[in-house]
């Protein structure tokens, strides 16, 4: 497995690869990989060539009263995982590459299906996406990059970002990867305490509820949520910073039960603020 920190040099091995007729799979993460980031990756590896995973804790999506000194990094580990998963190439640039003036001449900016769920309350959180994957797209060159949808929004407004600036790579969504209790695998679960860990299950099991609630018919959203919203209070020592049903991936307001919808929740524990959510069609 090659471990490549220089812009320069990952464009020009990408660049190579493609002479040379591979295809580039893609898996960017922020590193502290947990069994989800491993789907992705074994996911890619039946479609492409050569796979990539990059690795950078990107500070610009992140806000300022966030856990950015808080993620977990650990890039030894990293690399042990993603060489035994079967990664080809690692891509480890340093901030100070990626940004190098403090001042950005240029970001991008998300002006669609970010005013709800994580995008309201982290603002700025899906422009610092949007900008960091432009730039790793250009520097990765990847034929299709792979996302997992325990982040739907992620998955949709990135799929609105290729298409809106024409990149050419198609987005992979992968399915949610969970613990043997249904804790969506997150890195930011080791941030959880023992007890809010025993607790957290009981986000997936509020999904699930909603998910039974309206395959039996129930179509009013407010008993749907309050449903939702209910067996979190009661289970968890967590604050519900959202639990909504929107149509998915427009995340628009859910007019008439038809057609592709999300539920998603958001809990904030003391350190660690999860997400999870259920897509359904309907
Ligand atoms: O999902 C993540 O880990 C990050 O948002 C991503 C896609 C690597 C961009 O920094």
């Amino acid at each position: 497995m090659k471990i490549i920190t220089s812009i320069k040099d990952m464009q020009r091995y990408a660049q190579q690869l493609k002479s040379e007729g591979k295809s580039i799979g893609h898996v960017p993460t922020m590193g502290y990989l947990h069994e989800g980031h491993l789907r992705l990756v074994h996911e890619a590896k039946k479609d492409n060539g050569v796979l990539v995973m990059s690795i950078f804790v990107n500070p610009l999506q992140f806000g300022p009263n966030e856990d950015f000194d808080k993620y977990p990094r650990d890039f030894e580990r990293d690399e042990r995982l993603a060489e035994n998963a079967g990664v080809n190439v690692i891509f480890y640039p340093g901030a100070e590459d990626m940004y190098p003036s403090k001042v950005l001449s240029v970001t991008v900016k998300v002006n669609d299906r970010v005013d709800v769920l994580c995008g309201k309350s982290r603002e700025g959180h899906f422009d610092g996406v949007a900008t960091v994957l432009v730039k790793l797209f250009n520097i990765v060159m990847p034929d299709k990059a792979y996302f997992g949808m325990k982040d739907a929004q992620q998955v949709a407004v990135v799929k609105a970002v290729v298409e809106d600036f024409n990149i050419p790579v198609e987005i992979v969504p992968v399915k949610t990867v969970r613990e043997e209790d249904g804790l969506a695998k997150s890195s930011r679960n080791v941030n959880l305490t023992g007890q809010e860990r025993q607790q957290a299950p009981a986000i997936y099991e509020s999904l699930q509820l909603a998910e039974k609630a309206i395959t039996n018919g129930e179509y009013n959203l407010n008993q749907i949520k309050n449903k939702v919203k209910d067996h979190i209070l009661t289970n968890t020592d967590g604050k519900i910073d959202y639990v909504e049903i929107y149509s998915y991936p427009e995340l628009k307001p859910v007019e008439s039960m038809r057609g592709d919808i999300i539920v998603a929740a958001a809990v904030r524990f003391a350190n660690a603020r999860l997400i999870d959510n259920i897509t359904l069609s309907l």
